[in-house]
């Protein structure tokens, strides 16, 4: 089961299993959403100019990693605007008519959730242009010397394009956005507010002790820090007397094999076997890779932002290099390094 990367449970990626509580959890409010405070102090600040001059709000991209809360933040731009908000991603749109279909069928105002955006393909991309810079349709009729193209008008929207990869994006996409946000990990300390408004909505009985153990294992990640807490519950219920504090916490994520700092075995391997094969670093992407048999654009956006955060590894010009910090964690002695005691 740990070797399993897409239902580990410190994945930061949806998997239909959070569906449910991601649905109950999710605030639907700025003043709600917790963390993301640089964020959420210029978002309110557009959607309250929007709304003052009676306009649409500009189109919104947000990146960072997954799990941070992307499609929660778009709802919330939504319910702010008083608009309604339709869901896709950029895989699910394969031709420029589910496009088109998309667009005629929104309302004056209207929120699009393009999730994945990096994702559209070339075609699709090209009638989104037109579409985000003057709410119009272009489209071609016939074929040969007799085509030509004809433009519809387009009730106005605002597009919310996420990535976790904003380098991904073409420039002629990313020019179209009016506003970028970059969102961060959370801290400990906010996590431990998610778990505790999380638990309040779910009817768990929890600590501060035990949120804040949950919080501190959950990788910077509210979708894992709300599993964690699920999880957590469980134990609680079987083990303890149903309340989840730091005793109880503790045995039940030690049991999920997520160490003090979040850390799953699939983050040791990696770590480890930079260490084991390559001296600790610098050591390529594509190499790590292939050594642990991982995509590198998985390592890249779900695996690295932690270790990095936590100052485990580091980018080097020459490569990734495993720090003194992430030796120590794993009980690792660093090469050339004289043992003091
Ligand atoms: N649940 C998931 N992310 C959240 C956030 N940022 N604030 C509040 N609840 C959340």
């Amino acid at each position: 089961m740990d070797m399993d990367f897409e239902n580990r449970i410190v994945a930061p990626e949806y998997s239909p299993e959070d569906s449910e509580t991601e649905l109950s959890l999710r605030p639907k409010r700025l003043s709600d959403y917790i963390g993301q405070d640089k964020v959420k102090e210029n978002m309110s600040v557009y959607i309250e100019a929007a709304r003052r001059r009676g306009e649409g709000l500009d189109h919104v991209l947000l990146y960072g990693p997954p799990g941070l809360g992307k499609t929660t933040l778009a709802g919330i731009i939504a319910n702010e605007m008083g608009v309604n908000i339709r869901v896709t991603s950029g895989p699910a749109i394969e031709k420029q008519g589910d496009l088109a279909a998309l667009l005629t069928n929104l309302s004056e105002g209207d929120v699009l959730f393009i999730d994945e955006v990096h994702r559209l393909n070339r075609s699709v991309e090209e009638i989104l242009y037109p579409a985000m810079e003057d709410n119009a349709l272009d489209i071609i009729i016939g074929k040969g010397p007799s085509a030509r193209s004809i433009r519809l008008e387009l009730p106005r929207f605002t597009l919310v394009g996420a990535t976790t990869r904003a380098g991904q994006l073409s420039a002629p996409l990313r020019d179209r956005f009016g506003v970028i946000c970059r969102l961060e990990l959370y801290t400990p300390e906010e996590l431990a507010q998610i778990v505790k408004r999380s638990a309040g909505i779910l009817g768990i009985e929890i600590d501060d002790s035990g949120a804040m153990e949950i919080a501190a294992r959950s990788r910077g990640t509210p979708r894992i820090a709300n599993r964690l807490l699920k999880r957590a519950r469980d134990f609680a219920q079987i083990i303890g007397d149903g309340v989840i504090d730091i005793k109880n916490a503790k045995q039940a994520l030690d049991r999920m094999e997520i160490d003090a700092l979040g850390l799953d075995s699939v983050d040791r391997l990696l770590l480890t076997a930079m260490i084991q094969n390559y001296n600790g670093g610098p050591v390529g992407l594509e190499t790590i890779a292939a050594a642990i048999g991982e995509e590198s654009v998985t390592i890249e956006d779900v695996y690295e932002p932690y270790l990095m955060q936590i100052g485990f590894l580091s980018r080097t010009p020459r490569g990734r290099m495993v720090t003194p910090a992430g030796y120590r964690h794993l009980g690792i002695p660093m090469p050339g390094q004289q043992k003091l005691f």
